[in-house]
């Protein structure tokens, strides 16, 4: 018998945000620290409403089922590029009686950029927790992450930040497209990523700026203490 196999996946179930999700081996186990992630954007939506949820990589869906168990949320996505990881999100979202989402397969942002029927809101808010592990890097990993998919894990060869570069790059077409109002995005990344995001970052605003939006950014700790979170508000 394998010991470090997780007990999540034999058990079928983990706790997120005071919820009870189903989890297989399709989907990562849901990471304690993501909770500061959908605490700040329920906080963040209490304060500002938003019309439209989109979140990238949404695996078993606890980020959007979470935000949606506590504000209203008129029209919410939840895109992943795995179908199989999309259907536990489907069960998930049934089970704890979420109804307004529909999950979408999507290479990051690609399905809202090709041509699509779909209108938003202008108070649009992206989250994602997007694979940021430099592929192939188990040195600091426990062995019960080998159970866990690899397209959820590995976010590149270089730095492991390569998924939220591409999903940055897709912005400046998102907004031209969709034309919303603000766009607000929150997102996780790696404790050392902080250096390689806001390099990014200032390439996003640059291009943004000469296109006459407004955007600021700025980084979050999570409990404890560890920045690892990612704001980003545009005008
Ligand atoms: C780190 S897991 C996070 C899952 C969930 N959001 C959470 O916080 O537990 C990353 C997810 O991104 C998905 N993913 C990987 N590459 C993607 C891509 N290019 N486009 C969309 N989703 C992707 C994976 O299938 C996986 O479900």
């Amino acid at each position: 018998m394998d010991t470090h196999y997780p007990s999540e996946y034999t058990r079928w179930w983990v706790e997120f945000y005071y919820q009870k999700f189903q989890v297989n081996e399709y989907v990562l186990i849901p990471r304690f620290e993501t909770e500061d992630l959908v605490r700040e954007t329920i906080k963040m939506a209490e304060n500002t409403p938003f019309d439209t949820l989109i979140d990238v990589g949404t695996g078993s869906g606890i980020i959007p089922i979470s935000i949606l168990t506590k504000v209203a949320i008129e029209q919410s996505f939840g895109l992943d590029i795995s179908p199989k990881a999309l259907e536990v999100a489907k069960t998930n979202a049934e089970n704890i009686g979420v109804k307004n989402i529909e999950f979408l397969i999507s290479d990051l942002l690609s399905i809202f950029l090709s041509p699509t029927s779909v209108t938003f809101g202008k108070n649009i808010l992206i989250t994602a927790n997007l694979p940021y592990i430099k592929d192939g890097d188990w040195e600091n990993m426990s062995e019960d992450t080998q159970h866990e998919p690899k397209i959820a894990l590995f976010g590149g060869s270089e730095t492991g930040f390569e998924l939220y570069e591409k999903l940055f790059i897709q912005i400046p077409d998102f907004l031209e497209k969709h034309r919303p109002k603000r766009l607000t995005i929150l997102t996780e990344m790696g404790e050392d990523q902080e250096e390689i995001a806001t390099s990014t970052l200032e390439s996003l605003t640059q291009k943004l700026e000469e296109n006459g939006r407004k955007i600021n950014f700025s980084f979050f700790a999570d409990c404890f203490g560890i920045r690892r979170f990612m704001k980003i508000e545009i005008l």
